[in-house]
């Protein structure tokens, strides 16, 4: 192997990655279509399903709410109470989901969650709940973040699984009536009395604590998974019929939309497609699937790069022979890209530690330049993408000529963790829509979004 074979290499890997500031504006045109199409009908692709959620909170809600949150690596339990001044208190427990359960039967994933419920209830809550009395005493807000058809503020049929789980009897029931069966067999008080999307729960919490008057139009997530909920115009959305829409009209003019926009482009039309891409693709239980989001969040990046150096070295030109760690799949999580994005040493000795950690393999300072470069092409097409998608909706709600600073509420191990992924998605909407609109966007992260949110969502239940 020479040197200029691999940097060769490295080049023609980055180029399949980087997107040119004119595919940012097709996507972002082609954004703007499917969000048409989706809310005008059933069953796209990228499915723009309504939340029944009417009205963002003014950050004077009160009151003690439970949430559970289901949606990735952990099961969570919380106790919230919002104190109507901005803030509130939170009490939560995580609980990693077994691997087995991910892919079992509903009665065995939903029997577990309830279980958890239970468990908090002793541990936290036994003074304020009396399990004996017969009405139900706490609301509970239920995050559960997968592509769900709602059609009322706590019932909604599950549509299709992702992010590695496949309970497969599950998909086209009510998730709401799953969870409650389990909660009234354990004879627990609870009533689920919403069910929020993590996207909707961020959008939520973001307008609740968020600082000054600016009104928050979106709730973003890139974690292990990726999606956004938008505050939309009601008569915008007419798959719900003119019917609905006049009766909704009567207490508010607007609903937040849960885009899945995990979904969007499966065609892969506007945001392109590489080889190692579609090598990840399929191994994951739902091919074809959530496209977009398998080239932006948590669960994937780490898989994308082992496929990368994987296919380095079966050619010769990266490390010296393989490791059973390079051959073994989803062996690296995105955090193994963020420690390498911040690696400025001068021999690159963090990325050295973790390769050789990670992947058992020992490397040159010239083989780790050329991971790191590769890091950053996988990182920056990531956050180019999610900042493409954003500028679409700041597009489709004419939201510059409504607001003068627009908020958006983030939550999710990426956009937390990964270095530099904010500016990354400014670079990418500046090109798009200009600097001095891309300076009127404010970005924040909203903690706990999915807790606060779904006790917000349960006040409005
Ligand atoms: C799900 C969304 C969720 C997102 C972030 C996606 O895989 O389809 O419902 O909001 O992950 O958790």
């Amino acid at each position: 192997m020479t040197s200029s074979n691999l940097t060769e290499a490295v080049d023609s890997i980055c180029k399949k990655f980087s997107i040119t500031d004119e595919q940012l504006k097709s996507i972002s045109s082609e954004y703007i279509r499917l969000t048409k199409l989706g809310l005008n009908h059933n069953g796209e692709a990228m499915a723009m399903i309504p939340s029944y959620v009417t009205a963002t909170p003014s950050g004077r809600e009160t009151g003690t709410f439970l949430a559970v949150d289901l949606g990735g690596t952990n099961f969570r339990v919380c106790s919230i109470h919002l104190n109507g001044d901005n803030t509130y208190d939170l009490l939560q427990t995580k609980t990693v989901i077994p691997r087995n359960l991910m892919v079992g039967t509903s009665k065995e994933l939903f029997s577990f969650l309830a279980q958890k419920v239970k468990d908090f209830i002793a541990t936290h809550l036994s003074e304020k709940f009396d399990e004996d009395a017969t009405d139900h005493q706490l609301k509970l807000g239920f995050t559960f973040s997968f592509p769900v058809s709602q059609t009322a503020i706590n019932r909604g049929t599950l549509l299709r699984w992702t992010k590695g789980f496949d309970v497969k009897d599950a998909v086209g029931q009510d998730v709401c009536l799953l969870l409650q069966d389990e909660l009234d067999a354990l004879n627990l008080n609870v009533h689920v009395a919403a069910l929020v999307n993590d996207t909707v729960g961020t959008l939520m919490s973001r307008s609740y604590t968020s600082p000054g008057h600016h009104t928050t139009i979106m709730g973003i997530i890139i974690g292990t998974g990726t999606n956004c909920a938008y505050v939309e115009n009601l008569d915008a959305i007419t798959k719900l019929g003119e019917e609905k829409i006049s009766n909704l009209r009567k207490n508010s003019p607007m609903m937040i939309i849960n885009t899945e926009w995990g979904s969007f482009d499966n065609q892969c039309v506007s945001i392109g497609s590489t080889d190692y891409d579609e090598q990840v693709d399929k191994k994951t239980p739902n091919k074809g699937m959530q496209l977009f989001e398998k080239r932006i969040s948590g669960m994937f990046l780490g898989e994308i790069l082992r496929v990368i150096l994987a296919d380095l070295c079966s050619q010769k030109l990266l490390f010296k022979s393989s490791s059973s760690e390079l051959e073994t799949e989803w062996k690296l999580d995105t955090s193994a890209l963020s420690r390498i994005e911040a690696d400025f040493s001068k021999n690159l000795i963090a990325t050295r530690l973790l390769i050789e950690k990670e992947l058992a393999l020992e490397s040159t300072l010239e083989e780790r330049k050329a991971i790191k470069t590769i890091v950053e092409a996988i990182g920056k097409r990531s956050a180019y993408l999610a900042g493409a998608v954003v500028a679409g909706i700041l597009e489709h709600t004419k939201a510059f000529e409504k607001h003068g600073i627009i908020d958006v509420g983030m939550d999710g191990s990426v956009i937390e963790f990964y270095p530099g992924y904010e500016s990354l998605i400014r670079e990418a909407l500046s090109a798009i829509i200009g600097q001095t609109k891309e300076s009127r966007v404010q970005i924040g992260i909203a903690k706990d979004g999915s807790g606060v949110g779904a006790a917000l969502c349960a006040v409005v239940a």
